[in-house]
């Protein structure tokens, strides 16, 4: 498994506003799609390319296109909405499924309530996208859907990461090709399954179910 952690002052600053619990929901939404935006450029790096011929006005040259098929972009509902438009800003030509879960606050385990992915994602490059790696147990769930439907190569973009997911994450998916690309790795889990100190509950924070 690939793991990237942004290392970038903007991304940093960005973060600290976002994890201030005084920063109001319509900031909370540009910050986390900003945020996407400058992880997805790390995220993409090893996306599947080939090479074009074109004419500019002034000669024959080459460049390179997002190769066939394109790439597929799975947000995790809710949290993971927040980052779909920042997302696609940079890989437009991307298609876009989703995965509805929810992780059941007493045992921590997610439960799938919605699916909307192509049957055959056979050659497919997939980016995740959550904001919060907390346990991993709802990113997992998605990484295994996604490889069952054939998917060669799995990238979760995330916000803020917890060691013990990331850890748990690492030794489930051993011998498959994974990248996580985080905008920063937390402390800890605390004893509810929050990461510390983290920034709350995302959906609710973004959806302005909170404050
Ligand atoms: C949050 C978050 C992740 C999950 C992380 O979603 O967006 O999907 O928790 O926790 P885990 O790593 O322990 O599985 P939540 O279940 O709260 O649903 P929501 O996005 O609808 O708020
Ligand atoms: N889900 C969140 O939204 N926040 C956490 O800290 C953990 C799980």
């Amino acid at each position: 498994m690939r793991v990237h952690v942004a290392d970038h002052p903007l991304v940093t600053h960005k973060l600290t506003v976002l994890r201030d619990k005084r920063t109001p929901s319509p900031v909370f939404r540009a910050l986390v799609e900003e945020l996407v935006t400058l992880l997805a450029y790390e995220a993409t790096r090893n996306v599947r390319v080939e090479s074009v011929k074109i004419s500019t006005p002034v000669a024959e040259t080459s460049g390179i296109a997002i190769s066939k098929p394109r790439p597929l972009v799975v947000p995790i509902l809710r949290a993971g909405l927040g980052m779909l438009e920042g997302m696609v800003k940079l890989v437009p030509t991307a298609e876009v499924g989703f995965l509805g879960m929810v992780r059941d606050e007493q045992t921590l385990k997610p439960t799938t309530y919605a699916e909307r992915l192509p049957e055959d994602l056979s050659n497919r490059q997939c980016f995740i996208l959550d904001p919060m790696l907390a346990t991993g147990g709802s990113l997992l769930a998605a990484i295994n859907y996604l490889f069952e439907r054939g998917a060669v190569d799995v990238t979760a973009v995330c916000l803020i990461g917890a060691p013990e997911g990331l850890a748990m994450i690492e030794n489930a998916t051993k011998g498959r090709e994974v990248t996580i690309v985080l905008g920063a790795l937390d402390e800890k889990l605390n004893e509810v399954g929050y990461i510390v100190p983290g920034l709350g509950d995302a959906g609710d924070r973004l959806y302005g179910t909170v404050g």
